[in-house]
């Protein structure tokens, strides 16, 4: 008889997660409820924000409960269907988070012509949607103008460096080694990508953004949000869209360089992507455009699994990870 499988949170971590933190367990297969339907999980995906749900700190959302299964959206089958608006083999986009099998009402119907459907888990999905709408919205690129983004190889870096070159700007990578580097500089067609791992993140900076820095797209917050300060522009631009340095961390990182912004009157904005609910759509179209014009790529990181799924979050975490972080689970 088909079981589910599941992956729960068995302690909070305190600094660095660990596969401790988790218990993997077989369950009854779910029984959909009239209006749900029971999906076969085909795709997991694994994001940074996951470190922040195995907290109990207050954030924008509320923690996973111990006990309760690992928070995370995946592409699915529906299996059986007691929702007249989907019907079995549809594939679905879900909330059912780090398991085999669940039953659920909110999911979203996707179209697996169009792409690979794990793209909605990464380019056509959430980290898509964020960097479509933090660089236009809250970054406001204008032509001309240069935007650096950091975390640059990864699911959302990789898209705002390419948007970035789309809207006619300088763009300018920052990412951890030259194999990184390399690849964003020569696959994604950034014009420069600096190795911060190297060590001279400020002269680098100096020496790639000869005009000053107009956006910083930040999904690293601590030292490197610190650096970039020193480099931006008047009236210039910063997207709090992620702290990963500091996830892991026991103490705040503590900026030095705040004077930058009074003098150079930057503003700087933290963004969830959820406040553009509405406008997903919107996103969805104009990210599919560019992909299948051509002017889009994209890169993933496949573990094999769901018992693998700690491994690759933890990977993940420690910047492993060389594009989308992903489970294929079936
Ligand atoms: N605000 C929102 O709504 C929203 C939505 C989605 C994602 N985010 C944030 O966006 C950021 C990127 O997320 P993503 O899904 O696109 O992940 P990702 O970039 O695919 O993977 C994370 C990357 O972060 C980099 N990194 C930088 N400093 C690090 C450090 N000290 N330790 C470990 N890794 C470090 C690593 O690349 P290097 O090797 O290049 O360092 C790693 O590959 C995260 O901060 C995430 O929380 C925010």
């Amino acid at each position: 008889m088909t079981q589910n499988r599941r992956v729960l949170l068995a302690s909070r971590p305190a600094g660095w997660v660990s596969e401790q933190n988790f218990r993997i367990e077989d369950a009854p297969l779910p029984q959909p409820a009239e209006g749900e339907v029971l999906v076969k999980n085909l795709w997991l995906s694994l994001d940074p924000y996951m470190r922040g749900r195995m907290s109990d700190a207050k954030s924008y959302v509320k923690g996973v409960e111990l006990g309760e299964v690992m928070v995370g959206q995946t592409v699915g089958e529906v299996l059986e269907s007691k929702n007249p608006q989907l019907k079995r083999g549809d594939k679905v986009l879900t909330q059912l988070g780090w398991q085999l099998y669940g039953a659920a009402s909110d999911v979203v119907k996707v179209d697996e012509k169009r792409a690979p459907l794990s793209y909605y888990l990464g380019l056509l999905g959430m980290p898509g949607m964020t960097a479509y709408f933090g660089l236009k919205e809250l970054g406001q690129p204008k032509a001309g103008e240069t935007v650096v983004v950091s975390a640059a190889s990864g699911a959302v870096g990789s898209v705002v460096g390419q948007l970035a070159k789309i809207a006619g700007c300088c763009a300018v990578g920052i990412a951890g080694g030259p194999a990184k580097c390399d690849y964003v500089k020569r696959e994604l067609g950034f014009d420069a990508c600096i190795d911060y791992k190297a060590g001279n993140l400020d002269e680098d900076l100096r020496a790639a953004c000869p005009k000053g820095v107009d956006v910083y797209f930040d999904n690293v917050g601590g030292a490197t949000l610190d650096t970039l300060l020193r480099r931006m522009n008047l009236f210039s631009r910063i997207v709090v869209c992620g702290l990963i340095s500091e996830y892991n961390a026991t103490e705040p990182y503590g900026l030095k360089n705040i004077r930058a912004m009074l003098v150079n009157r930057i503003r700087m904005q933290g963004m969830i992507v959820f406040d553009w609910k509405e406008r997903y759509g919107e996103a969805l179209q104009a990210l599919a455009g560019d992909l299948s014009a051509g002017r889009l790529k994209y890169r993933e990181s496949v573990v094999e699994g769901l018992d693998r799924a700690p491994q690759g979050l933890i990977a993940l975490l420690k910047g492993q990870n060389f594009g989308k972080q992903l489970v294929k689970l079936a």
